[in-house]
């Protein structure tokens, strides 16, 4: 069975923590010369936490930005556009537990003729336990993986990316130390609670860097200019803990709302990654928070990264009967 690295929330908790003593190197090199005037840029989960603060630090820096959201349709939008003076923000209904929905984003945004040059997939969700969705598949799976790599080939496919649009995954610096694919449970549905919910939570994060790290070697050799970079926060005072059990959640919130970075802070990195000269031409970086860092190894595995790239196709064919027309020649 896989393994993440974190079994209990604390644990995770406190090495959110530790992650605060880090250094900074590319601190100093995030400046407000960062624009993104005349950039379309396309944020997953911009309602709360990270993604909306990504979301008003983007619009404050000149983006047109689409936010593409389950939730908070317009009024997201509205205060976003009220508090930065930017009005070039829109949304549009994304419910990433949903295939269809899925589709249907990109339907509305192929139909208005979108075209991002920078795409923040931000959104997750974490459960106190399992839950299945509507086509069958873990709800923690599909959201935090399976529907990122379907977004990304369908926006790519469907012609809604510039030639050198940057793809930003925000992953989580606890995929290290999870355990190696387990590929006879992958993509199947079972019964967990707490423990193994938080487990999963960092094993889908491995499963994600994997995942951007072939989607990187394949767009290589497909003639894309554009990048495909990852990124950890660090511990960001957001809604993440929203599920928890009662108690738990109530500790948590504590050290979160004492201890954690603001989401205001913890969008710094993210905005320099996806705006900064300093990684034009630069794919397959991930920061941990202002460090560049290597990812864990077995991320950089090719022959894992081929495999889960061929088992995620073949899942993602068994649930969608339109996902073969997103996958010629990827
Ligand atoms: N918080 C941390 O300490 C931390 C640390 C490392 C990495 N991260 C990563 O940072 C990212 C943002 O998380 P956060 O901490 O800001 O959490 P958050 O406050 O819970 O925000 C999560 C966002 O994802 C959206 N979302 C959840 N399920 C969705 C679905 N099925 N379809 C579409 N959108 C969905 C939520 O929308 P609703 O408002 O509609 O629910 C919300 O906008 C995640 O990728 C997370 O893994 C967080």
């Amino acid at each position: 069975m896989s393994q993440g690295r974190f079994t209990s929330p604390l644990g995770a908790a406190l090495t959110g923590i530790f992650d605060l003593f880090r250094a900074a190197p590319l601190k100093l090199r995030y400046t407000p010369d960062i624009r993104f005037d005349s950039r379309r840029i396309l944020i997953t989960g911009a309602t709360t936490g990270l993604g909306y603060a990504v979301a008003e630090e983007c619009a404050r820096r000149g983006a047109d930005l689409t936010l593409a959201c389950r939730s908070g349709i317009p009024q997201t939008g509205e205060k976003i556009r009220e508090v930065t003076g930017n009005a070039k923000v829109d949304m549009s209904r994304l419910d990433l537990a949903d295939l269809d929905s899925i589709h249907a984003c990109v339907d509305g945004l192929v139909s208005e003729g979108r075209t991002f040059d920078v795409v923040i997939f931000n959104a997750a969700v974490t459960l106190a336990k399992s839950r299945r969705t509507a086509s069958g598949q873990d709800e923690m799976f599909l959201v935090n993986y399976l529907a990122n790599v379907m977004l990304a080939c369908l926006l790519l496919k469907r012609g809604c990316l510039a030639s050198d649009a940057r793809l930003l995954f925000i992953s989580s610096d606890s995929h290290r130390g999870a355990s190696a694919i387990d590929w006879a449970e992958f993509g199947t549905f079972f019964d967990y609670g707490v423990s193994k919910a938080i487990s999963n939570y960092s094993y889908f994060k491995l499963l994600l860097n994997i995942m951007a790290t072939e989607l990187d070697r394949r767009l290589r050799t497909d003639g894309f200019s554009g990048t495909v970079n990852l990124i950890c926060p660090g511990p960001v005072n957001s809604n993440i803990i929203r599920e928890a059990p009662p108690f738990l959640r109530m500790v948590l919130r504590g050290i979160f709302t004492v201890i954690f970075k603001s989401p205001a802070k913890a969008a710094e990195p993210v905005v320099y990654l996806a705006g900064s000269a300093d990684f034009n031409n630069r794919s397959n970086v991930y920061l941990h928070m202002f460090a560049e860092k290597p990812m864990d190894p077995k991320v950089y595995d090719p022959e894992e990264g081929q495999k889960l790239w061929d088992a995620s196709v073949d899942l993602w064919k068994r649930i969608d009967s339109r996902a073969s027309e997103a996958l010629t020649d990827l």
